[in-house]
């Protein structure tokens, strides 16, 4: 492999490798050049397994791949959590050792997030795709207008939802692009005093990305999804922000909203109180039974990433990451094509296609037997999609990009 990894490192008890030829387990390390041989995947086989737990690097876009110190952490709680005789599952979510987890979580994210004081941070259900209703449910009054711009399929929902509940106004919608670029949001054209604008940062399955917070007059809501705790954000720029957990967060169910107090307080009376988040909010996200599990990993995560760098640093390792990639792509030779424009490419899913159906069927399937799962791309742009949230290990996209550079060698 073109010099990036020189060893591979594993132990029988955390996995392992083992020499692909003759299954012999092995656990040392042990320099590259040994293994090299004519297998055009042969790299990345050794290198997906040196994984601990024989663990396969996992490119899917959400649930996804989560650190493996924060599941560990969560094997050693699952009998006993701390001392309490039973597992987080099992808990009462009224009890002292409960209230300690959802509250220690929200502070957590709020000192990752550097959220502000005047924003309520919530832990709902029902996901991301539930508050494409509430938002308009709340937000979007007879009379009155909401805009939203439109990058994917998700953007695509929220205005299809918002439309059941009143006056949805597309104001930017990259469809006639094949959803491959982001609009200078700022140069749009807004409705006068509309209710809010929505957009979505990182839109999953295009691949396409805005870069920095907007700064734009009125309520700016935002579907944080897929790229949430990715890169530190100016939360005081959005009225509301949400994000389902299950790809930069913790495992599905729980779906954060930061909501700035007075949005809140504009909500209507006489919402079911499931729906109405000022309910939520008076009862601490604990109207009813929380999704108690994921909140707790969620909680782990934001720890992990707290003595990890934070954000500053996530991002710093997003972009590396995305790098070897998007390097790998464009230097195919126009083999692998990118599906996003250069300046609009995502740090969280990188979208590309190859020559036909035919080659992609293969690629998929080869570097799925090499331990490279969950390339195939979603039915609606075809191609590959490599989802590398922030617990992705950058030795799993150097694994990929080789076999990329492999792949095309023998097929280009
Ligand atoms: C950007 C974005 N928004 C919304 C959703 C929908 O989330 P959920 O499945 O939690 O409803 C997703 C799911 O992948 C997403 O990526």
């Amino acid at each position: 492999m073109e010099g990036t990894l020189d060893y591979v490192r594993g132990s029988p008890s955390r996995g392992g490798i083992c020499d692909i030829e003759t299954g012999r387990t092995l656990g040392k390390w042990i320099p590259l050049k040994v293994w090299r041989r004519t297998d055009p995947l042969r790299t990345a086989k050794i290198v997906a397994m040196s994984q601990p737990y024989n663990r396969v690097f996992n490119f899917s876009a959400g649930p996804c791949t989560l650190p493996v110190e924060v599941l560990e952490e969560t094997r050693d709680d699952l009998m006993n959590y701390k001392g309490t005789g039973m597992s987080v599952m099992e808990m009462s979510h009224r009890s002292k050792a409960y209230e300690a987890i959802i509250a220690e979580a929200e502070s957590d994210l709020r000192s990752l997030m550097a959220v502000p004081d005047n924003y309520k941070i919530l832990f709902l259900q029902g996901g991301a795709s539930t508050q494409f209703a509430t938002i308009p449910m709340s937000y979007l009054p007879a009379g009155k207008q909401a805009d939203y711009v439109v990058t994917g399929a998700w953007g695509k929902k929220a205005v299809e939802s918002a439309k059941i509940y009143g006056s949805a106004n597309v104001v930017f919608d990259a469809k006639a692009d094949n959803y491959n670029i982001v609009p200078n949001l700022a140069a749009l054209n807004y409705t006068p005093d509309s209710a809010y604008v929505h957009f979505t940062t990182n839109e999953t399955i295009q691949g396409v990305q805005f870069k920095s917070d907007p700064t734009l007059p009125g309520t700016l809501i935002c579907d944080m999804s897929s790229d949430i705790l990715s890169r530190p954000v100016d939360v005081s720029k959005y009225a509301m922000i949400y994000a389902g957990a299950q790809k930069n967060m913790g495992p599905a169910g729980a779906t954060v909203v930061i909501i700035r107090d007075d949005l809140l307080a504009r909500g209507p009376e006489g919402l079911a109180p499931m729906f109405d988040y000022k309910v939520h909010a008076e009862n601490g996200s604990m109207y009813n039974t929380p999704a108690c599990w994921s909140i707790y990993v969620c909680g782990l995560v934001y720890k992990y990433m707290l003595r990890n760098g934070g954000l500053t640093a996530m991002q710093g390792r997003c972009q590396a990451k995305a790098d070897v990639l998007y390097n790998a792509i464009d230097n195919s030779g126009g083999f692998f094509k990118g599906h996003a424009k250069a300046d609009c490419r995502s740090t969280m899913n990188v979208t590309f296609t190859l020559p036909d159906e035919e080659l992609t069927k293969i690629f998929v399937k080869e570097t799925e037997a090499a331990g490279l799962d969950g390339l195939k791309g979603h039915r609606s742009v075809g191609g590959c999609r490599a989802s590398i949230y922030n617990a992705f290990p950058m030795e799993g996209c150097e694994a990929l990009a080789a076999a990329m550079r492999d792949f095309s060698a023998k097929h280009g």
